[in-house]
């Protein structure tokens, strides 16, 4: 592949070899995908698009729809490690994910074998932090709960104490992981009275004035509400265990928006029991989808929804054509509009 790489940016006759390699050009799009969401791959000619299925393909079936393609449009489901890179082979130029999380991509092996990595940063920001937001309350405010009750024909008459949750106003709010996603939760929290926005990570960001940076340890001991929105890396794996469910306040509220890795989950389930806190909204979980039987399923204390961040109509459109405008410009040999970091 380098020495393609060599022969395309010779000047004088790139254009022909662009022209050839672009006629050549196969996509595996592992999902199902509306056009609308792919339409920059399916506006070049010279681009041929391997649809995948409905469901998330199996890895059997990936390492045998990958041979040969020049670029795979994936989403968080499927691992891109070395043996998928391996089954594609030489011809594979780009791997570009319709999520903001890259962690289900080898992006050091890609980059060794000289694979651009695309993903959809700052498309999916609003949608998520909403979502969060939306968490956030309905674990805190009993939503679900209430509704089930309603349901469930247990709704007697007004009753002083029944379904009593917790408010916003006057609490304070920690965030871990002050990056797009965090921030624009922050910002969104703020307006319903919070006294005091907390924030930890790997380093205080000046520009932020309307949040103090502390450390995890002080955001775990003072929060009323811990939103988690980290990116899940090897620091961050099971940062939340049973250490830091004890440290936190008994009447927190715990919401993860970011990756289910990032919790300890039997230690979550353990907190939750032992009401050593109040309640967790989860939008990411493992795996996924949990069996039904999972006893964090079955906990009243714990909200649960189908990760689904991101899942608002114009931020999907937005994420699939911007994943499928990463692997127009690596194949045309042009920079990503939007490469993962540090590749
Ligand atoms: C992401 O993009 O990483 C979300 O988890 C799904 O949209």
């Amino acid at each position: 592949m380098a020495a393609l790489f060599a022969r395309i940016s010779a000047p004088f006759y790139s254009r022909t070899v662009f022209a050839r390699a672009m006629s050549e050009a196969k996509v595996l799009v592992t999902r199902q995908v509306p056009d609308s969401f792919i339409a920059p791959l399916l506006q070049e000619t010279s681009i041929k698009v391997i649809p995948g299925g409905r469901d998330a393909m199996p890895k059997q079936k990936l390492h045998e729809m990958v041979r040969g393609v020049d670029g795979i449009l994936c989403t968080l489901c499927d691992r891109i490690d070395e043996s998928v890179l391996r089954a594609a082979g030489s011809s594979l130029k780009v791997v570009s994910t319709m999520s903001v999380g890259y962690n289900h991509i080898d992006v050091e092996a890609c980059k060794k074998q000289n694979v651009a990595v695309g993903y959809t940063p700052d498309v999916l920001t609003d949608a998520t932090a909403e979502l969060a937001v939306a968490l956030l309350l309905a674990t805190s405010r009993r939503l679900f709960e209430g509704a089930l009750s309603l349901r469930m024909g247990q709704w007697g008459s007004w009753d002083p104490t029944y379904m009593l949750g917790k408010g916003l106003k006057g609490s304070t709010v920690g965030v871990m992981g002050m990056g797009r996603i965090g921030q624009a939760v922050a910002k969104r929290l703020l307006p319903f009275g919070v006294e005091k926005m907390l924030y930890s990570g790997r380093a205080a960001k000046p520009e932020i004035d309307y949040a103090d940076f502390v450390s995890f340890e002080q955001l775990l001991e003072r929060s009323d509400f811990i939103v988690v929105t980290c990116a899940l890396t090897a620091e961050t794996t099971n940062l939340f265990s049973s250490e830091q469910f004890s440290t936190m306040k008994n009447t927190a509220v715990f919401v993860n928006v970011a990756r289910g890795e990032v919790v300890d989950q039997a230690a979550l389930v353990q907190a939750l029991k032992s009401n050593q806190i109040a309640a967790a909204g989860l939008d990411v979980m493992t795996p996924e989808p949990i069996p039904t039987n999972h006893e964090l399923v079955q906990l009243s204390n714990c909200v649960l929804v189908p990760h689904i961040g991101s899942a608002e109509e114009q931020t999907r459109l937005m994420m699939g054509q911007l994943a499928a405008r990463n692997i127009v410009a690596a194949l045309k040999q042009e920079s990503l509009p939007t490469p993962v970091p540090g590749t």
